[in-house]
């Protein structure tokens, strides 16, 4: 077993944020006129947006997206909380994802597992003893560094005449590097030799001090769905090939800092592993069914562009020790193409490593031959919060010609479906009817209000939450119960019968 059970540095080499790399981290994404009017390969673009990371997060924190978790005590390392529009974002992503995965199909069940689960769990699933990050400390101020990201961003400053790869060294040979190199830490201070750090949070259970039992909080979801596999058996009569999802929190001490919410020690993730007999079906069909999937996902259910997205193979060397095959979908984030999704065949290794520690029998008995077996498993596992983060950047989009920010989401993303205002605040029959016409909307779907200032103002103040449409309640309003619908990317704008609106607005959110 190799030691490293999770240590990727291809996917983790993402840089850990300095002031620096924050100032530098620029990326041209292509407009969404690429989609609208180029091709299917992005060839055609006929404008770029410029999206940085510090105006995602600028915007995110002014309009209540994304905010830095106790702020008021000085924040929390590597860790962020939602707020009102950054709460429904990430409701709309779970549901989608649930929708797609689990609602829609008859092969798929969902759970909802614990984040405390029984220790020896993570004994058996191998995170006790190889869930670890390869760490190096500053001699001087014992600061800690990622060794795969100190050296990432060293070779970055530093080219070299022969190509030199982090991807799946061991802690020796990236020592070795460190000291042929020469590499320093950011302090330009000697560092110690890489060691294993494990990343595994634990607490304890109990209430007497010295009786305390230690557990862990749970670092991947998948475990849960592993450890129920016989419930879910038992209770279901479910039969091979079928997948069990769930959403919820998972927790990893990470080293690395200042990577906003794409790496944070608490995040959610939303994982399936998708278990089938290895004789009958061909493992090599489904993965690239599960791929499709994903990739259907991201680019139909999200409405992302495909030209952001592309899929890396990992190496043998990179490559999880159980797992025989593994892809990850990446994302082109301002600080470059990233891991978002991760595929992987794990083979039975999880069910056999926990048919040993625990003693039970967690075999499938096919119905038609009575023949027993362990089944085989594919895991495509994605981040909520990274699908959020990627929703943000993707939707980005500076208006130059109008003077406007937009966040071009999906109308199914959006935090807001619809927003009504009265065209003037200090005209009660103009507020009463668009608030008759607020309540309408808002028992259908989630809508938004606004009666301050001037109506242009409003329009882009939705604009930059990524509200599809505006209803304006006028005086016309009054005479013959129309209202006007102004539509976010273009501004265009359409008077229609308030009798119809509901519908008329379904109908454009598609
Ligand atoms: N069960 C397999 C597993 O957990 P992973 O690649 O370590 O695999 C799956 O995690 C997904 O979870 C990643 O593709 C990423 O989207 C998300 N993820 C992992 N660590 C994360 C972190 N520290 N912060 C935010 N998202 C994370």
């Amino acid at each position: 077993m190799p030691y490293l059970l999770r240590y990727n540095p291809h996917r983790t080499a993402l840089i850990a944020f300095g002031k620096r790399e924050l100032d530098n981290l620029e990326l041209s994404c292509p407009s969404k006129e690429g989609k609208q009017g180029g091709t299917a390969t992005g060839n055609m673009l006929q404008s770029t947006d410029t999206v940085t990371l510090e105006k995602i997060i600028a915007l995110a924190k002014r309009r209540g997206f994304i905010f830095p978790t106790s702020e008021i005590y000085g924040g929390l390392t590597s860790s962020y909380d939602y707020g009102p529009l950054g709460a429904e974002l990430l409701r709309a992503i779970r549901n989608l994802w649930w929708e797609e995965f689990i609602t829609h199909r008859r092969d798929m069940v969902g759970i909802d597992s614990q984040i405390l689960l029984h220790p020896e769990t993570w004994v058996a699933s191998g995170h006790v003893n190889a869930f670890n990050d390869p760490l190096v400390e500053d001699k001087e101020t014992h600061k800690r560094y990622r060794a795969d990201h100190l050296i990432g961003d060293w070779l970055a400053q530093h080219p070299q005449p022969e190509e030199i790869g982090v991807e799946g060294l061991t802690l020796d040979q990236m020592g070795d590097l460190i000291e042929r190199l020469q590499i320093k830490s950011p302090e330009g201070n000697q560092i110690l030799p890489p060691r294993a750090f494990n990343i595994m949070f634990q607490t304890a259970i109990g209430v007497v001090e010295g009786e305390k039992q230690p557990v862990y909080l749970r670092g991947e979801t998948a475990q849960g769905i592993f450890t129920n596999f016989g419930n879910i058996l038992n209770s279901g009569r479910l039969q091979l090939p079928f997948g069990v999802g769930q959403i919820g929190k998972s927790f990893r001490n990470e080293i690395t800092t200042k990577q906003y919410i794409f790496r944070t020690l608490e995040f959610e993730q939303a994982e399936i592993e998708y278990f089938f007999d290895p004789e009958s079906s061909d493992w090599q069909a489904l993965f690239k069914n599960w791929q499709e999937a994903m990739w259907a996902f991201i680019t139909d259910g999200l409405g992302i562009r495909a030209e952001g997205l592309r899929w890396r193979r990992h190496s043998d060397q990179e490559r999880s020790f159980y797992s025989q095959e593994t892809y990850d979908l990446e994302y082109r984030f301002p600080f470059g193409f990233k891991e978002l999704w991760g595929i992987a065949y794990r083979t039975d290794y999880d069910l056999k490593q926990h048919i040993e520690h625990s003693g039970r029998d967690l075999r499938y008995t096919d119905p038609k031959s009575g023949r027993s077996f362990i089944p085989h498993v594919i895991e495509p596992a994605v981040g909520i919060n990274r699908l959020l983060l990627m929703a943000l950047c993707d939707a980005y989009w500076e208006d130059t010609q109008n003077q406007r920010t937009v966040l071009r989401l999906k109308p199914a993303l959006a935090p807001y479906k619809a927003a009504v205002f009265p065209l003037l605040k200090n005209k009660p029959e103009l507020v009463d009817k668009a608030q008759a016409v607020y309540g309408l909307l808002s028992h259908k779907f989630a809508t938004g209000w606004d009666e301050r200032g001037n109506i242009g103002k409003r329009y882009f103040s939705q604009d930059e939450i990524g509200t599809p449409f505006c209803i304006t309640v006028d005086f016309q309003t009054l005479e013959d119960d129309t209202v006007t619908i102004r539509e976010r990317d273009t501004m265009v704008q359409e008077r229609v019968e308030i009798g119809k609106l509901a519908n008329i607005l379904r109908e454009k959110m598609g």
